[in-house]
């Protein structure tokens, strides 16, 4: 069985077709899912699939490609958290590819998700882009290790993933991992230890080859799975069965 670590699922053109969506989840073993928010306002739709579906589990958070957008405070994290289907703080991070000029409100807002972490004992989903040496500073100073979490959709070098582990983060590994010039990352996703890796789609984005270019779904997941394993000359079951009890490690307040 696998899980999907990572999805947006509540965007309207997922929503609209949960039913075929889980569906189509059960008959590729695709089990569990992370419907991960990316700013308040629409958080009620992140939270409403996963008090609808027991497999659905829900983040709180505020995505850094979100300029326009009501602003999160620690206390409103913490207090928002609460939610017993919510697993995790995110996603959040830094993206100095999307946005430029000064982007100091986007490292203050990636202090204020680590902060509410560690009051809530929870863990990090770290979307960085274009901007590795400030996340790996940033979750330094802010002592985010003693959460950890994971660093999502991973497309950076093989040292970034060494410091993140290095403070008890997880790597995980989209459906870049099937593309044929994606090269740098397959090296990572050889190298990932096995206890350390996950498995996402991103959805509705970045549609594993055979899909390639299509919209993503969780079910898809498994074809990311297929493709690390074949890249590390391992049988599908063993990356299932390990980005599974990792998933569950991690996000611990998830139930199976
Ligand atoms: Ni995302």
């Amino acid at each position: 069985m696998f899980i999907d670590s990572h999805c947006h699922i509540n965007f309207p053109d997922l929503a609209a077709n949960i039913e075929p969506l889980l569906a189509n989840m059960a008959e590729n073993k695709v089990t569990h899912a992370l419907c991960v928010a990316v700013n308040l306002p629409e958080l009620p739709s992140v939270l409403a699939l996963a008090e609808a579906h027991a497999n659905i589990f829900a983040s709180v958070g505020v995505h850094p490609d979100y300029e326009d957008t009501p602003e999160p405070s620690v206390e409103q994290l913490v207090e928002l958290a609460k939610h017993p289907r919510v697993v995790a703080i995110g996603e959040t991070g830094l993206d100095y590819y999307r946005l430029q000029g000064d982007l100091e409100w986007q490292r203050e807002r990636f202090r204020v998700h680590i902060r509410a972490a560690k009051q809530v004992g929870l863990p990090l989903i770290i979307h960085t882009r274009s901007s590795a040496a400030d996340t790996i500073r940033i979750l330094k100073e802010e002592g985010a290790d003693e959460v950890g979490g994971v660093l999502h959709c991973f497309t950076e070098t093989w040292e970034v993933a060494q410091a993140a582990m290095e403070l008890g983060f997880y790597i995980s590994i989209s459906g870049i991992v099937t593309f044929k010039k994606a090269v740098e990352l397959q090296a990572v996703a050889r190298l990932v230890p096995l206890d350390r890796l996950l498995i996402e789609t991103d959805s509705p984005y970045l549609a594993p080859v055979p899909y390639r270019g299509k919209q993503n779904q969780p079910a898809w997941v498994r074809h990311v799975g297929e493709s690390i394993a074949d890249l590390r000359g391992i049988s599908v079951n063993q990356i299932a069965d390990a980005t599974t009890a990792n998933f569950f490690k991690l996000f611990a307040r998830a139930q199976k």
